[in-house]
């Protein structure tokens, strides 16, 4: 458990140490690796559009010059992808940290499906994610010190969850499957921690999330981020609650490498939706052991993987 003060813009060195992030060609997950690069970490980006990917592994090339980033394609709604993905990752040599990102924000109005038949923002945000896990671990435990990072979201506070609906085939909406993968997320993420550490392994996993952070407010970046003069005109008429990007990367930044920081810990801005990164109390939910048990059961069908089994 952390009890001193983590500065964001001094962060201890990572030189050394391996750092793969999903979803990291945009927004939260590209300054999170930007961060991490700066602090001497060899990034690798885990992204679905190659184009995209080549131009976020430049711009952090431009911007800390003699960083070393690589990339890897990952599609986390599609089974086949992560199988792959999860490959190539398995082959680095190390492993420190591995930081679950990616995500759908805006989810479709009607309920879709993946490749494999999965609800498509669960699967995007969650399930992926747990089979990129469950296929990573041995690469994380060769790593001393590994660590998971899983995003939340404040939206976990938000909705009633319904564990027997987790393919949200009785009611459907948009709000509602990117607030329940985010449950998802987050609990995955803390019986995860409780799992690793009763199976005697050495990884450890942590929760992070980012307030409310916006494309509007967040620095330019070219060829990654660059929003027009209309977004950040209104994008800055929220600013009171709103914090950019490379803010709301922090908490994810601090929980991958705070020394203090402890496996179960979540980190979350200090005013909920905005601030420097403090450790955070997850919502009731997120922390039921029997709704973790119920996600992992669907997690392991919907994947048809096992990981961690008492
Ligand atoms: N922003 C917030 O205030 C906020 C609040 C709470 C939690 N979060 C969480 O933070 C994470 C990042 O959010 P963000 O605001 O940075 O969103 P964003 O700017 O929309 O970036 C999302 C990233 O995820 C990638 N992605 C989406 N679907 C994918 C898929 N099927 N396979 C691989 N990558 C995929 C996107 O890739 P493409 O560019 O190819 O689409 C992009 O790199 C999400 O997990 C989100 O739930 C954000």
């Amino acid at each position: 458990m952390t009890t001193v003060a983590w500065d964001p813009a001094r962060l201890p060195s990572q030189a050394g140490r391996v750092v793969a992030v999903t979803g990291a060609n945009a927004g939260l997950g590209f300054f999170t690796s930007l961060q991490l690069a700066r602090a001497g970490a060899r990034v690798v980006l885990v992204c679905r559009d190659q184009m995209k990917a080549a131009r976020a592994r430049a711009a952090i090339q431009r911007l800390v010059p003699g960083s070393e980033v690589s990339v890897v394609r990952l599609d986390t709604a599609d089974l086949g992808s992560v199988r792959s993905a999860a490959k190539e990752l398995s082959a680095l040599d190390r492993l420190d940290v591995l930081i679950t990102n990616a995500g759908i924000v805006h989810p479709p109005r009607q309920r879709e499906v993946s490749p494999d038949g999965l609800e498509l923002v669960g699967v995007t945000n969650h399930f992926g994610h747990f089979a990129l896990v469950a296929r990573l671990v041995d690469v994380l435990e060769r790593t001393p010190g590994a660590r998971v990072v899983t995003l939340g979201s404040l939206a976990t506070r938000l909705v009633r969850l319904d564990v027997d609906d987790l393919q949200l085939e009785r009611r459907y909406t948009g709000w509602r499957a990117y607030a329940q993968s985010k449950i998802m997320s987050w609990s995955f993420g803390l019986e995860l921690d409780r799992r690793l550490r009763a199976a005697g392994a050495q990884t450890r996993a942590l929760v992070a999330h980012p307030g409310y952070s916006i494309t509007g407010r967040t620095p330019t970046v070219r060829g990654v981020n660059e929003p027009g003069a209309g977004e950040r005109f209104v994008d800055n008429l929220q600013a009171s609650v709103t914090q950019g990007k490379d803010r709301g990367a922090w908490p994810t930044v601090r929980a991958a490498i705070d020394p203090l920081a402890d496996g179960g810990d979540s980190f979350g801005p200090r005013y909920r939706l905005k601030g420097a990164p403090v450790l955070e109390t997850p919502a009731l939910v997120s922390r039921d052991p029997d709704v973790a048990a119920a996600i992992w059961a669907e997690s392991e069908r919907a994947t048809g993987l096992t990981l961690l089994h008492p």
